[in-house]
């Protein structure tokens, strides 16, 4: 399974990437806002060079489909290594799979994104994205089960021998990284608090200082005995 991070913020992604963690990187227009990613050409071209050649997405910002073309075409053109985002359905309720299907058939590679239904799944899939991006957190604030929407769309494209591989995103808690997981994701995109947050156990702290002390403590004992 990869790790990607959820973030636009170059101080984050390059200190993860220098831990030998991450495989890729995602956003989507908040995250660039949050992060002030404000010039998205600038930002995006700096965290692609930074990372090559692991994938970055990058959201289009339109819900006109041939916009979306051209943006996908632009921000394709900034550095090989860039995967453009492509919703579901725009936010009128009009699928975009028209446009992921030209896109990969340009050779550009496309993240099905805000998918929240295996059925969405199903229909990116089918269009050839060669990504789909579950959004864990947004299932369960509907009241729905994340982890069966994975877990059945991973065996799903496996069963049919489909290309797509799930992202799994909306990461609300590192317990959905775990349970991301085990449901099967291929890929899990990450938020760098909860990176943080899985690398940290209070007792791990607690065991650690116990050895260091004793460590300081034995060569007290290796002096006094000289
Ligand atoms: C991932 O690709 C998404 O951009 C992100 O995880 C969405 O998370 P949110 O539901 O917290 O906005």
């Amino acid at each position: 399974m990869e790790i990607f991070i959820d973030s636009a913020s170059v101080i984050e992604i390059e200190k993860w990437l220098r831990m030998g963690v991450i495989d890729g990187v995602t956003t989507n227009p908040s995250i660039m806002l949050k992060d002030e990613v404000y010039d998205m050409e600038k930002g995006v071209k700096e965290i692609a060079a930074l990372v090559n050649p692991r994938p970055v997405s990058v959201e289009v910002t339109t819900n006109d489909l041939d916009e979306m073309l051209i943006q996908a075409r632009q921000f394709a053109s900034w550095a090989p290594n860039i995967v453009v985002k492509i919703p579901q359905e725009t936010q009128w309720g009009v699928p975009c799979h028209g446009v992921m299907h030209q896109l990969e058939d340009e050779g550009i590679r496309v993240n099905a994104t805000a998918a929240l239904s295996m059925g969405q799944v199903i229909l990116a899939a089918k269009a050839g994205a060669t990504y789909i991006s579950i959004f864990a957190g947004r299932v369960g604030d509907e009241g729905g089960n994340p982890f069966e929407v994975i877990r059945n769309s991973a065996q799903w494209l496996e069963r049919w021998k489909y290309k797509s591989k799930i992202i799994v995103g909306s990461i609300r808690a590192v317990a959905d990284v775990l349970q991301g997981a085990m449901a099967g994701a291929h890929i899990i995109t990450i938020p760098p608090q909860f990176l943080t947050r899985m690398a940290d156990h209070k007792y791990t702290c607690e065991t650690v200082r116990q050895f260091v002390a004793d460590a300081v403590k034995a060569m007290e004992m290796m002096a006094r005995s000289r």
